[in-house]
């Protein structure tokens, strides 16, 4: 049990490494697994609240370094928090800002200190510090802050990936000595690229501070899928038993199945948004393209199964048609059957596991959606 108020996990129910928990937080409860989608400034682009609730998304991801710089967290403080803010009364959790910083290029000097980026607002130089990323993350009041942490990209020299993976550990304790509020769960992240030694060496030194969660970090930077799963099932199955597993940046449908069969509980990923503004849809027979020839005259809807709006109403027809005329309808019900895909694939898992089917589930899944692509 973690020291933080209002702040709990229990495991129900074990299939194989998998596993169905609730997670308590000061915003409500929540069950895993879970897919969080991603609402970097605050709003899951396109959705309002009460479509993100309608889609059945449980927790918000949002991002420290975009809304520092704007609108800045004292704006989202005055509102009482991202939930004040962003009239999403749900739970949020927040990323460092570490992260953003390195995979958007503005990085410009990273030391023991902290990182200096270049603002892509206004070129301004800004300093970004372990101490910094828990301040700002307090004063946007996320239920769930991440450890700021450095994340090397791939490939990375294993000498590099190390001395990253050590540095994450000195900055998360100085993460945990700035922290003062107690009804946020600061989660740890593991680093340790693809190399199970490091990943070792990682939890090694991170485990000892017994923080309320961990996350998976370093993976999904372009490795292949045969490196990045193995990572996964050995960091995930060294991680405490009675925590949350949060696997970072991680999305597509197969990447879901997997990890949640490896045992992990959390997931965030842009890709259902961003997939969807560009014209594609999920579904249980691959992705399918809705900018296609073909899909302007299809009078059938994205997926007569699915109970999203977008399927409820419209025809594939009707979407293509919108976005070959860019209306904002359109990449609108992409995001939203999209999500309602995710969050669909993950309560089917989440039954699975109830009744001890997981295995014969997926496999059932995936070779509908390997074998017969849309
Ligand atoms: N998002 C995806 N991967 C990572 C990671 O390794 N660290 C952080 N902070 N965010 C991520
Ligand atoms: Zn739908």
């Amino acid at each position: 049990m973690s020291s933080e108020l209002s702040f709990d996990f229990e495991v129900q129910q074990r299939d194989g490494r998998a596993r169905l928990g609730t997670l308590q937080t000061p915003h409500g409860e929540v069950q895993t697994p879970l897919f969080m989608p991603v609402g970097t400034q605050g709003t899951v682009k396109g959705l309002s609240p009460a479509e993100i609730e309608e889609v059945g998304s449980q927790i918000i991801l949002a991002n420290t370094y975009h809304l520092m710089l704007r609108p800045g967290e004292q704006l989202v403080a005055q509102h009482g928090g991202l939930q004040g803010f962003s009239g999403y009364p749900g739970p949020f959790l927040t990323d460092s800002g570490g992260f953003q910083v390195m995979s958007l290029g503005h990085l410009r000097k990273i030391s023991e200190e902290g990182v200096i980026f270049k603002s892509h607002l206004d070129g301004s130089m800004i300093e970004l510090t372990p101490e910094r990323s828990i301040q700002v993350q307090q004063a946007l009041g996320a239920d769930i802050i991440m450890a700021f942490d450095e994340c090397p990209p791939y490939p990375a020299e294993r000498d590099y990936i190390r001395s990253s993976l050590q540095r994450t550990a000195r900055w998360l304790e100085r993460c945990l000595a700035v922290k003062d509020k107690d009804d946020q769960a600061l989660f740890a992240i593991v680093q340790g690229g693809v190399h199970p030694d490091l990943r070792d060496e990682s939890l090694a030194l991170t485990l000892p501070f017994d923080t309320p969660g961990y996350a998976i970090g370093g993976l999904a930077v372009g490795e292949p899928k045969e490196e990045m799963f193995p990572a996964v099932a050995y960091t995930a199955e060294r991680l405490p038993e009675h925590k949350p597993r949060y696997l970072m940046g991680v999305g597509h449908p197969e990447d879901l199945v997997a990890g949640i069969a490896l045992g992990v509980d959390m997931f965030d990923c842009v890709y259902p948004t961003r997939t969807g503004r560009f014209g594609y849809a999920l579904t249980d027979r691959g992705r399918l393209n809705l900018n296609s020839s073909g899909a302007r005259t299809r009078l059938e809807p994205i997926d007569p199964d699915c109970d999203c709006v977008a399927c409820r109403t419209f025809t594939q027809a009707y979407i293509a048609h919108l976005l070959r005329a860019e209306e904002m309808l359109g990449p609108r019900l992409l995001s939203i059957h999209n999500l309602r895909y995710l969050h669909r694939l993950v309560e089917r898992m989440r039954e699975a596991i109830a009744v001890g089917t997981l295995y014969d589930w997926a496999m059932a899944w995936g070779q509908t959606y390997f074998g017969s692509k849309a």
